[in-house]
């Protein structure tokens, strides 16, 4: 099967233009031509898949502490003023509530797994059961990918569904990547962009693994990555959709 995913993909939803991973962001995105979106899930203490960078909610909410408390209390917090008034009181979203935007916009979702402490396995799993409901077994068109850094993240997701693509993240090269995309079935990499080299390229690509790069902003950047044959770039740069879009 060809390629299926856009050259560029918008990270946290709407990069550097709005609050990481709320809606807001998403339609931002949308809004600025982005048809692919990455986001960051991780499980509440009760279980609930809810999105969300860090361990702790301080830096991109109202909320303090660790961000393994109930989906009750998450669900009060504002997600969005802390990057400004314009976005005040926006929530923190269940992945429930961004799947049916990425649907009705024939989108593409790329869903990080990103556990809270000794969650790994357990949150990679729920990820994976958690999408498959939406995925059509008979279609080869999957709208959803899972990626994470840990690898037990990725057998959970991997020992759930087999079906929803699933890609290794690394931050620094390391030789026992081809072994784990191997034993996990991954379809791809997604690689630090300044480790992304042409023959790093080559090599995956010679393994049949896409090579995806996080996270690029700069124009000139962009274009070598390109050059190097990586197939998609996690962007910030929200102008990017649309430069790219018209050099098309
Ligand atoms: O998924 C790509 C990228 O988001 C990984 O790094 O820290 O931004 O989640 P981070
Ligand atoms: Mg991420």
């Amino acid at each position: 099967m060809s390629y299926p995913y856009p050259k560029l993909i918008a990270h946290r939803g709407g990069g550097n233009q709005a609050p990481e991973n709320t809606l807001a962001a998403f339609q931002l995105g949308l809004q600025k031509g982005y048809k692919m979106f990455e986001c960051d899930a991780k499980l509440s203490a009760d279980e609930q898949l809810f999105l969300l960078h860090d361990d702790t909610l301080d830096r991109t909410t109202s909320g303090q502490g660790s961000a393994k408390i109930e989906w009750q209390t998450l669900n009060q917090l504002d997600a969005g003023s802390w990057f400004s008034n314009e976005f005040q009181q926006e929530p923190i979203p269940l992945l429930e509530k961004i799947v049916p935007f990425i649907l009705e916009n024939n989108a593409f979702l790329n869903v990080e797994i990103k556990p809270n402490p000794n969650q790994d396995y357990k949150t990679g799993m729920q990820c994976a059961k958690f999408l498959q409901q939406f995925v059509d077994p008979n279609s080869e068109h999957c709208p959803f990918l899972l990626s994470s850094f840990s690898e037990d993240a990725l057998k959970g997701a991997y020992d759930a569904d087999t079906t929803i693509p699933r890609a290794l993240l690394l931050e620094e090269w390391r030789e026992s990547a081809w072994e784990t995309v191997s034993a996990l079935e991954c379809s791809g990499f997604v690689l630090n962009y300044k480790i992304a080299s042409k023959e790093l390229v080559e090599k995956c690509h010679r393994i049949q693994r896409f090579v995806m790069v996080y996270t690029a902003n700069d124009e000139q950047d962009v274009a070598a990555l390109f050059e190097n044959g990586v197939d998609s770039v996690i962007t910030d740069n929200m102008k990017l959709a649309s430069l790219y879009s018209a050099k098309e």
